[in-house]
This record gives C-alpha cells, sequence and structure tokens, in this order.
C-alpha cells in the first residue's frame, strides 16, 4: 500500500512517499524568497510552489524508488494555511489521483504535526498531550486516538513560532529568525528579565511579551545606539528563555490538571534546542514520558501529511474530487 504524500500549505513544497506505514522519502523544497522579504508573501508562495511541485513529487517516487503506477492514494493538505498555497498542492492531488484512478485523502495540517509522532519509534501511547508549537499555532492537545484530538488550550493572539520571528525581526535578524535566535542564542545568557504573563487556564498570550520587548529596546537604545548589537546574544537567550518557560509552565499545568505524563511536542518551534533541553530536564524531573520527533519531521514536511493519511486510508476516509482547500479549515 504506498501513499504519495503533498505539503504546500505555508513556504515549503513537500513531498513523501509512505510505503506500508514506512517513510520511502521526504523532499522538501525550502522556499528562500522570503528570507529576502521578511517574511512569507503569499503571491510569491504559491507561484514558487507552483515552480516547484512536479519537480519536487519526481524526485520524492525516483527517491523512493517507485512509479506513480504503483500509488494506491494521495494524501494532501486541505488547510489550514495560505490560500494561493493550498490550492496547488489540492489541484496538483486531484489531478494526479484523478489520471490514476486512485482516491484522495484530505488532511488537516495541525493534525499530521501531531501524528508526526507515529512516523518513526519511540511512539507515544494514547492519550498524550501534544503541544503543537509553529509559526502559525500555538497549542495544548489532548490525543485519545488518532482521529479524537481535543484542543485544551490555545493561543490567543500570537504564535511562540511568531513571537520568536517577531522579537527577531526586532533584533534585526533574517526570517524566519526563530533558528537564528536558537543559534546565537548559544552564546549569551538570558540576563534580561521579561514578564511571563497571566493568562486564564491553559491558552497562551505572546503578544505582551514582544511588545515588551520592543519598548525595553526602544528604551536601551536611546542611551546606547550599539545595544542590539553589543547584547545580541544575550538578548536572543533572554527572549528564548521566556518563550520556552511559558510553553513549559502551560504542560506542566496540563500535566496536573489531566493526570497524563505521556507529553509530546510538535511544530517547527520543537525544533528549539533550549526548548528541547528544558523539557527533556523537566521529564526527567517529573517522570513523563517525552517524544520530539526528529528535526525534519519538526517542521513543515510531507511525511506528516502521509502519516496522518495512513491512518485515514485503514479507516476507509476518502475525499471526493469536489473538496476545495480550506486556509481556515476547523480543528
Ligand atoms: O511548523 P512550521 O515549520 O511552519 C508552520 O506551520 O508555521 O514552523 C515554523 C516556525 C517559524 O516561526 C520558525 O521561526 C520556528 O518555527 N522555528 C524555530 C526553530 N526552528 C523553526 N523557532 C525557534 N527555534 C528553532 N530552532
Ligand atoms: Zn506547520
Amino acid at each position: 500500500m504506498i501513499i504519495l504524500a503533498i505539503e504546500s500549505s505555508c513556504d515549503d513544497t513537500s513531498v513523501a512517499i509512505m510505503k506500508n506505514g514506512e517513510i520511502l522519502s521526504n523532499v522538501t523544497a525550502t522556499q528562500l524568497d522570503h528570507v529576502m522579504l521578511g517574511g512569507v508573501v503569499p503571491e510569491v508562495a504559491s507561484r514558487a510552489h507552483q515552480q516547484k511541485i512536479v519537480y519536487v513529487v519526481d524526485k520524492a517516487l525516483s527517491e523512493a524508488g517507485v512509479k506513480k503506477e504503483a500509488l494506491n492514494a494521495i494524501g494532501f493538505t486541505q488547510g489550514p494555511g495560505l490560500m494561493g498555497s493550498l490550492i496547488v498542492g489540492v489541484s496538483f492531488a486531484k489531478s494526479l489521483a484523478l489520471s490514476l484512478n486512485i482516491p484522495i485523502i484530505a488532511v488537516h495540517h495541525l493534525h499530521a504535526h501531531i501524528l508526526s509522532h507515529f512516523i518513526e519509534a519511540p511512539r507515544p501511547g494514547f492519550p498524550f498531550l501534544c503541544l503543537t508549537v509553529s509559526g502559525g499555532h500555538t497549542m495544548i492537545v489532548k490525543v485519545d486516538s488518532p482521529s479524537a484530538m481535543t484542543v485544551l488550550g490555545h493561543t490567543i493572539d500570537d504564535a511562540a513560532g511568531e513571537a520568536f520571528d517577531k522579537c527577531g525581526k526586532l533584533l534585526g535578524l533574517p526570517y524566519p529568525a526563530g533558528p537564528v535566535i536558537d543559534k546565537i542564542a548559544k552564546d549569551g545568557k538570558a540576563i534580561y528579565n521579561f514578564t511571563e504573563p497571566r493568562i486564564e487556564g491553559l491558552n497562551f498570550s505572546f503578544s505582551g511579551l514582544k511588545t515588551s520587548f520592543l519598548y525595553f529596546l526602544k528604551k536601551e537604545l536611546k542611551s546606547n545606539p550599539n545595544f542590539i548589537k553589543e547584547n545580541l546574544n544575550n538578548l536572543a537567550a533572554s527572549i528564548q528563555e521566556r518563550i520556552v518557560s511559558i510553553l513549559l509552565h502551560k504542560i506542566e499545568k496540563a500535566v496536573h490538571q489531566y493526570d497524563i505524563k505521556e507529553i509530546a511536542i510538535a511544530g517547527g518551534v520543537s525544533a528549539n534546542s533550549a526548548l528541547r533541553s528544558q523539557f527533556k530536564q523537566k521529564a526527567a524531573q517529573e517522570g513523563w514520558g517525552l517524544y520530539i520527533p526528529k528535526l525534519e519531521y519538526c517542521t513543515d514536511n510531507a511525511a506528516m501529511i502521509a502519516q496522518a493519511a495512513y491512518f485515514k486510508y485503514k479507516d476507509g476516509e476518502f475525499a471526493q474530487q469536489n473538496i476545495a482547500p480550506s486556509p481556515r479549515l476547523a480543528f
């Protein structure tokens, strides 16, 4: 049983091939135009998907050693994401499936981030709590099965990745700033203290942090125009420390509230090395089972779409040819 899966919700064109639940290839073309433009420009992203998708599909098939005639189903990201980007992946998936006379499987991008934990061992046991932290989303989800997931808390404004990216922009770092902050923070110390917001329950907020960071920088720059340059590593370490502590404290709260100690982290921000080490340390102290996928499966990738499609294939959950992309697809 061979699935070809396509991910095109934002700025990465990714295609994976999965055979009987095992990933044979996972090819991702990252769009570099956005680095220059300081963020993802939807129109640029959709055109780049169009330019790259045929090449990425061919490469994924050849790396896997699979001919397209051997495919049994096509999985694709239906949403949420950027409309123009989604249209490219959805249309391509539909036409390829039509030409091969095989079924299509629609996948929710965030379900796929969560199900990325099943691509490789060690896999979490049910129920588990999944912290999904990406550029567009921050949420804690209780996962009872591959198809039964409940959102326990979510961000009320910016996402964690967005906080990294926006604070990085204030420091003059290129987009996406998350990985750059991660790297330069290694040579810094978290000597600046930004207050942790008090948000009810298991919800998150990051926009206040960004604002206080902005005012702090403005104030310091008044007395020293070189403040950022001279303190870049410490500033990166400080902002990273606070974002990670917000995430860690909410997960601790969820663990106590739901008495679940299987903890999984998904989404692009789970690539962050401080987040990984602090969660590992806490897990060791508290006896949690902690699951973080390898880097390739943390950021946007089609392997996770293939995994989610594989679960749906086994349940016989196929989509119709008239299905449309859905930028705000409900969880
Ligand atoms: O899941 P993802 O690849 O795309 C979305 O669906 O949003 O996440 C991208 C986000 C960006 O905000 C990026 O800055 C952040 O993940 N990110 C990181 C790291 N690597 C990626 N943030 C902090 N540290 C990293 N190492
Ligand atoms: Zn994502």
